[in-house]
């Protein structure tokens, strides 16, 4: 296929994924996402949004370095069109091998009259400014008409035919409320490709779209945006994003991959790396996928019906489009057992795609002693579960050092919780609750001192069987507050996947809020570290 029939896929996750209420990710976790998204053949990267904070720029730059090699990713940052933005964006991404500067305005009337309180002929003169800029610094130009689905189209025009004049090379038409259409889309990215002057085909001019998913039809209208002529699709793992989300990356790639006869294009993406990135996704970000998701849904393969099960083992064909090893759904292998060392574990997590160091390492290889003395057999799956949960990178203002919980249908359910503290203290709290799982969660509340709302719980088995181990993720929010932390949590035991997810989520809450570290005086028993 000649290189106008290949799709790039501009992965968001990290910038308008990150977006999504409680999805706040550590700068650890943002690296080894945006390493699986190198491994899962991605085309573009946006790191981030430099200018929003120190942290963001850190994590940008750490990205470029190290992800953006000769070989790997475009590493892209946001910037509006504002001066410091671009300039910011241009250090965050300056030592990536192909590095892009993604700038944006909104064009519509509603966003000039109400968010930039510009006119049209100001936003068509922020643009020129704007984009001239992020030229003069980068050879790697993306412009955004932000609202493009709400704008007037002759003035859409006009500004992409300005973007193009000033050296933007792609140009990226949002449906920033995930308010149209499939068939309008596709007739205005047709239109727009047709009449913006400098724009049409053999202008080298890379057409894209990005749909949010607010009437539920983000793939759709990106599928549509490709009929029209899009040749860059902008988009996250399981869709996340702000309110309702983003394009999700795995529908739209299966699409293109299922269905080559009608779209006639294709892309870079190995696909046999979805599912491990979705998992790694959803265990980062604490936002869990729902069980019928499209592709990456926990039941996305399975067969319930009698009369498809039997279809399914006299022929797949008769009730799967997809083959289930084509997105990564491999059934788990027995990798590793109680005899396996250390090296045997190193060795196995670098062809996993982990590279973790000799820290994690030493930590990640005791939970997998404990689990294979418990389980008798590892398999990858819990060896990413472990890992997520090991490599969170959040500031560990709590952690967990024991818990002992007794419930049943006798007595009151309760929990005695051993947590060691910032300041070196260790403090032991038991706490009664309506089941094990809030005895340990009162427990520790009463530990950290952080009121906060548990806004969703959700638990399930990494693997098949009575001993698999579980995953549990929390969000919880800051009391009083409308912004969100998740936490994830892995474990053979669910409550101590449970409690290991409640102390993440409420670490991360504690960086972010700063309120962490509280000092264990007039606790019920303080043993010192030291
Ligand atoms: O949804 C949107 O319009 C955006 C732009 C910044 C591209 O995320
Ligand atoms: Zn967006």
């Amino acid at each position: 296929m000649d290189s106008d029939n290949v799709v790039r896929i501009f992965d968001t996750t990290l910038r308008d994924g990150e977006q999504s209420p409680g999805a706040t990710l550590s700068s650890a976790e943002k690296l080894e996402i945006a390493r699986q998204l190198a491994r899962l053949g991605v085309d573009i990267i946006e790191a981030g949004f430099p200018a929003a904070s120190p942290d963001d720029m850190a994590a940008v730059q750490r990205i470029a370095r190290e992800v953006g090699t000769a070989d790997g990713p475009i590493i892209c940052g946001l910037a509006r069109v504002v001066d410091s933005d671009i300039r910011a964006s241009w250090e965050g991404v300056r030592e990536a091998a192909k590095p892009r500067i993604h700038t944006f305005l909104g064009t519509s009337d509603i966003h000039l009259q109400y968010q930039t309180g510009l006119t049209r002929a100001e936003g068509l003169e922020a643009v020129r400014k704007g984009v001239s800029l992020a030229r003069s610094l980068c050879e790697d130009v993306e412009f955004s008409p932000m609202d493009a689905g709400r704008t007037d189209k002759a003035y859409l025009v006009e500004v992409c035919a300005l973007a193009i004049q000033c050296g933007a090379t792609t140009l990226n038409i949002p449906d920033t409320v995930g308010y149209v259409t499939p068939e309008e889309w596709q007739e205005t990215i047709s239109s727009l490709i047709a009449e913006t002057p400098g724009g049409g085909p053999g202008s080298g001019v890379i057409w894209s779209v990005h749909c949010h998913n607010d009437l539920g039809l983000a793939t759709a209208n990106t599928l549509a945006g490709v009929l029209g002529g899009a040749r860059q699709v902008e988009v996250t793992l399981n869709g996340i994003g702000e309110r309702a989300g983003n394009t999700s990356l795995e529908e739209v790639v299966m699409a293109i991959r299922t269905r080559p006869q009608f779209y006639h294009v294709t892309t870079n993406i190995e696909s046999r790396e979805l599912i491990k990135t979705s998992r790694m996704v959803s265990n980062y970000t604490g936002l869990a996928v729902q069980a019928n998701k499209a592709i990456v849904g926990r039941n996305a393969f399975a067969h319930e019906a009698g009369i498809h099960q039997d279809g399914v083992l006299k022929e797949a064909s008769t009730y799967e489009i997809m083959v289930p090893e084509d997105v990564g759904l491999a059934s788990s292998e027995l990798v590793l057992g109680k005899h396996s060392g250390r090296h045997a574990l190193r060795a196995r997590l670098r062809e996993l795609g982990y590279e973790i160091d000799d820290e994690e390492l030493r930590q990640v290889f005791a939970r997998f002693k404990d689990l294979a003395d418990a389980k008798k057999t590892v398999t990858d799956a819990d060896l990413e579960a472990l890992v997520h949960d090991q490599v969170q990178g959040v500031q560990e203002f709590f952690h967990l050092v024991d818990i002992q919980v007794s419930c049943g249908t006798m007595g009151l359910p309760t929990a005695t919780v051993k947590l060691a503290c910032e300041d070196g203290s260790v403090v032991v709290q038991p706490a009664v609750g309506t089941g094990p799982v809030d005895a340990c969660y009162k427990a520790i509340d009463a530990v950290v001192e952080a009121p906060n709302t548990l806004l969703e719980y959700s638990v399930h088995s990494v693997t098949e069987g009575i001993d698999a181990v579980g995953e549990v993720t929390v969000r919880i929010s800051p009391e009083g507050e409308d912004r969100s932390f998740g936490g994830y949590g892995a474990d053979d035991d669910i409550i101590v996947a449970s409690v290991r997810a409640y102390l993440a989520a409420l670490n991360r809450m504690l960086a972010v809020t700063g309120a962490g570290g509280r000092t264990p005086e007039g606790r019920v028993a303080t043993v010192s570290l030291q």
